[in-house]
């Protein structure tokens, strides 16, 4: 193996620099010449790449993003995008692939492995929905920044005696809100995981105000069905009978950005390294992941095909602290 490339993929988060950062110095004090891929599948398709030194990736370590650029690829999907990936890899004599992102693009990199390329996949996305690893680069940080939020909505809402709605990430995955919730402080927390109708929501509010609460702070998860604004729109039919206002602050993109956390900063580097050894060693289609505090390897396929993680000991444990 000579030649290394590094590209991350799909939704971006905290932490993708200092692992492309990892990937670059590692491969480098190992010997190889490094290749950074830009926007992700798309800037492969489109032969859109960058020779990366030590310094190239010098000053980006608490930086968030990822100077590569990210894409999510509808083109990569089809059989002449993927035929057009593997010819600029062999054309730009790219040996193996380092893959940062979550479950779309690590599926893509499978993809590239079954056809024969040496590709190794590192977990990187904010849901925390990618097996074979106990957090995924990103997490903690947007954690973090969601934690930022509701302790600040939190006093707003208390001065007014309010009940807020506060929207987190998580199209499939209620892993935000449900870490969120719990060390937020949350008196209800709204999951895809979990069944729970209006009416429900409705009468927790109530609880909440008649407990003698100041505020009342529901955490949603974007996958929640029917869905935020569904909740909304029934609570704000009933405001009188619930003793609160109603307000409702969607977080968004804001939880993606901002610079990582030291957690964030310290996995991303650990991965990164492992990726590039694991390939150095001629162990392809793998994921490597945080398991307990060891880094371990997990075969691609079985990572993809591991259900999301949805703790539901810890979900029980928050409708106590609710009270
Ligand atoms: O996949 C991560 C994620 O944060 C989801 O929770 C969210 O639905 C999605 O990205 C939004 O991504 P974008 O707006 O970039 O398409």
């Amino acid at each position: 193996m000579k030649r290394i490339g590094v590209l991350t993929s799909g939704g971006d988060g905290p932490g993708l620099n200092p692992c492309i950062r990892a990937v670059t110095r590692t491969a480098i004090s190992r010997g190889f010449e490094v290749l950074g891929i830009k926007r992700g599948y798309v800037g492969l398709i489109d032969n859109d790449v960058m020779p990366l030194d030590a310094r190239s990736v010098g000053g980006i370590i608490g930086k968030g993003g990822t100077f590569l650029g990210t894409a999510r690829s509808a083109e990569f999907m089809t059989v002449r995008g993927q035929r057009e990936a593997l010819r600029h890899l062999n054309c730009n004599s790219v040996d193996g692939l380092v893959v940062i992102g979550g479950n779309g693009s690590l599926t893509g990199a499978q993809v590239l492995y079954e056809q024969g390329f040496p590709v190794v996949g590192v977990p990187a996305t904010i849901d925390n929905d990618v097996g074979g690893t106990d957090m995924a680069i990103g997490v903690d940080t947007a954690l973090n920044t969601i934690l930022d939020a509701i302790d600040k909505i939190k006093d707003t809402a208390s001065s007014h005696q309010r009940a807020f709605l506060i929207e987190v990430m998580g199209r499939d995955s209620g892993y935000l809100a449900l870490m969120g919730g719990v060390a937020g402080g949350a008196e209800l927390i709204l999951v895809p995981e979990v069944e729970t109708p209006l009416e429900t929501v409705a009468q927790s509010l109530v609880n909440a105000y008649i407990r003698g609460k100041a505020h009342c702070i529901v955490v949603v998860a974007e996958g929640y069905k029917p869905g935020t604004r569904a909740v909304v729109n029934y609570l704000k039919e009933r405001e009188e009978e619930l003793g609160f206002d109603v307000r409702v602050t969607v977080l968004g993109h804001v939880q993606r950005g901002g610079a990582p956390s030291a957690f964030d900063r310290l996995l991303a580097t650990r991965l990164g390294a492992a990726a590039v050894m694991e390939l150095e060693q001629g162990h392809a289609g793998v994921l490597v992941g945080l398991v307990g505090n060891e880094i371990k390897t997990t075969p691609l396929a079985e990572a993809l095909s591991g259900s999301a993680r949805f703790d539901m000991n810890l979900y029980q444990l928050s409708k106590i602290m609710e009270k």
